[in-house]
Formats: C-alpha cells, structure tokens, sequence
C-alpha cells in the first residue's frame, strides 16, 4: 500500500493510550515498542511479501531479512519470530520448505529462534515473519531524532524494486542482480552495531517508501531539512540500464506522487529519480550521526561488510523544501 493511503487509514484507529507503549501507531517507525520494565521494553514488528526472486531458499532469506531489519532499526536485538506464509499447496511442498529454510537459516543467523508460525492456502506464495526483539527503553533509536548538522548515512545501494521488476518480466535473469540478491539477503545487524557505536541520533531502514520516502518519514514532526548529494547515492550495478527500459514498479510511482512538492530535484535526471523513489526490499539502513563522527562511521561500515556504504547527505535547519536533492 501506498504511503498516503496508509496514512489515511491509520488516522482512524484512535492512538495507543497506554504510558508503556514508547512508540506505538502515530510514530512513522516500522516497528513498536512496549516498555516491560525500567531496563527491557519488547520490540515488534511484521513484514510479508510476494516472492522478489525466483530462487525459493533465498527468497525466504531475503523476507527474514528484511523482517527482521525493522526491530535492528529500533536498534534492538531480536530474540524470536514466527512465520507467515500464504502458499498454493498445487506449487509443491519442496519449494515451500526451501522457503522457509531459507528464512530459518537468516533467524538463526541474527542469533532469534523461530517458534512457529500460521500457513494458508493462496493462489499467489507470500512470505514473511512476525519479530519480537528487546531494547534499553532509553536507548531506542526512533527514525526523527536527527538534528540540524548531522551527516545522513546509508548502507546498502539502491534498486531492488525496478530489479525485481525486470526480474519479473524476464528482462533480466537472476545472474544479473547477484549483487542485488547478495545484499537482500544480509541482515542489518552491522550496520546497526555501527549505528549505534557512532551515536546516530535517527536511524530507519530503506523499504517500501523508497530511500526518498524514507528520508521524508525522518523529517516528520522536526523542524529539518536534508539536502541528498545525488553523485554519493550507492546503485545496483544493472539498476540504472532497467530503470532506463521502463520497468519502474507502481509502488515507486506512488512514492513519487505522494512526497510531490516536498522534495526538490535539482538536476537530477528522470531515471535516478526513478532510483531514489523506488520501493525497495531489505534495503539499507538510514541514519544519521554527528557530523564529526560520519567519516568514521562510513569506514566502519566498509570494515563491517557494507562496502557500498556512504555518506550520503546532511540535515539542515528547515529550508524551502523538506528535501533538496542535488
Ligand atoms: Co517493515
Ligand atoms: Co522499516
């Protein structure tokens, strides 16, 4: 679902009152967090999708971890999760337990245990996990703390939503976006680690919204600016050649429609806007951190097995657009 419609629905369901909910349905976050105690609050979150590769075993590790990259955001550690899967039993039993081994090996990988899980029969396969993690309730890193002068950082490269999409449409196969499936499959656990070390004060991670639609979700309720040096943006090495052939997804159109005049592009040619709207799957993480501190962060990403990693923009008091991308 689009942004906007989200947006509108969510409006109608009254607020969560409850002093233990530390961030619940009016946050921007992807995850919730419900306080247990002075030292442990639980960290929650869903995410579920139709299948972005062909390969069964690693469509089920990219939706782990992608799952699972929501309560990293949060910058807690997740502990268990529990399976969603929607399958056309007629496809074959085999290629659902690639699946799901395939999401098992990513759980077990973050250090969780998956405990179970519920399956219905659907024409179209969907896959996904429910997360639970914990979390310090004062170190929490919500998605709108960054603050005038702070560097934007992001992890991953962008364009696995017009990728997925020649994928789909077999423009391309499999073995032309290895580096795209590569980077799916990876946890953001690093990354956050590296977040976390370099005090980031906001931090998200890059999906359906795109890395624009991101961004703006980091600007909500705060008087901030970010201005995106274009020429630093990391892409998939086939993104731009697919974006060029058309095949940008409608989830990304949507993205576009919805930020409308609140971003600024300025020079910027169509298909990397196309790049910087594109919804994306198990994207990166998108933080901010004290200037000082950004160079060293970046390397500690490249260290960490993030070598697409950069530095990627800069918050500003409030200016003439949320986001001005140059
Ligand atoms: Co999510
Ligand atoms: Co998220």
């Amino acid at each position: 679902m689009g942004p906007g419609d989200l947006e509108n629905i969510l409006r109608l369901l009254p607020p969560s009152a409850g002093r233990n909910v530390l961030v619940g349905l009016t946050a921007p976050d992807d995850a919730g967090v419900f306080r247990l105690s002075d030292e442990v609050a639980l960290v929650q979150t869903v995410d579920f999708f139709t299948p972005v590769v062909d390969d069964p075993y690693r469509f089920g590790q990219i939706a782990a971890a992608n799952a699972l990259s929501d309560i990293y955001a949060m910058g807690g550690r997740p502990l268990t999760a529990m399976n969603i899967v929607c399958f056309p039993c007629a496809s074959g039993l085999d290629l659902l337990a690639e699946i799901l081994s395939g999401g098992q090996a990513k759980v077990t990988e973050a250090g969780a245990e998956l405990l179970g899980g519920h399956t219905i029969e659907d024409a179209e396969p969907k896959f996904g996990l429910a997360v639970t993690g914990i979390v310090h309730p004062e170190r929490i890193c919500i998605s709108t703390g960054a603050r005038p002068g702070d560097a934007l950082l992001l992890s991953k490269p962008l364009g696995t939503g017009i990728l997925a999409t020649a994928l789909k449409g077999g423009i391309i196969e499999e073995r032309d976006m290895e580096d795209a499936i590569h980077s799916m499959c990876a946890l953001n656990a690093a990354a956050a680690e590296v977040a976390l070390q370099a005090g980031a004060t906001a931090v998200t991670d890059v999906t359906g919204f795109g890395f624009l639609g991101h961004l703006a979700e980091m600007l909500v309720q705060k008087n901030l600016s970010c201005r995106v040096d274009v020429s630093r943006v990391p892409l998939f090495s086939r993104a731009r050649e697919a974006a060029e052939m058309g095949l940008v997804p409608a989830g990304t159109a949507r993205n576009r429609e919805f930020l409308g005049d609140r971003v600024r592009l300025d020079g910027v040619d169509g298909i990397t806007a196309d790049l910087l709207f594109d919804a994306q799957t198990s994207g990166g993480l998108l933080f901010a951190v004290p200037p000082e501190r950004a160079e060293a962060a970046a390397s500690a990403l490249t260290l960490a097995g993030t070598p697409a990693a950069a530095i990627v923009g800069e918050f500003l008091e409030r200016g003439e657009y949320d986001i001005l991308v140059t």
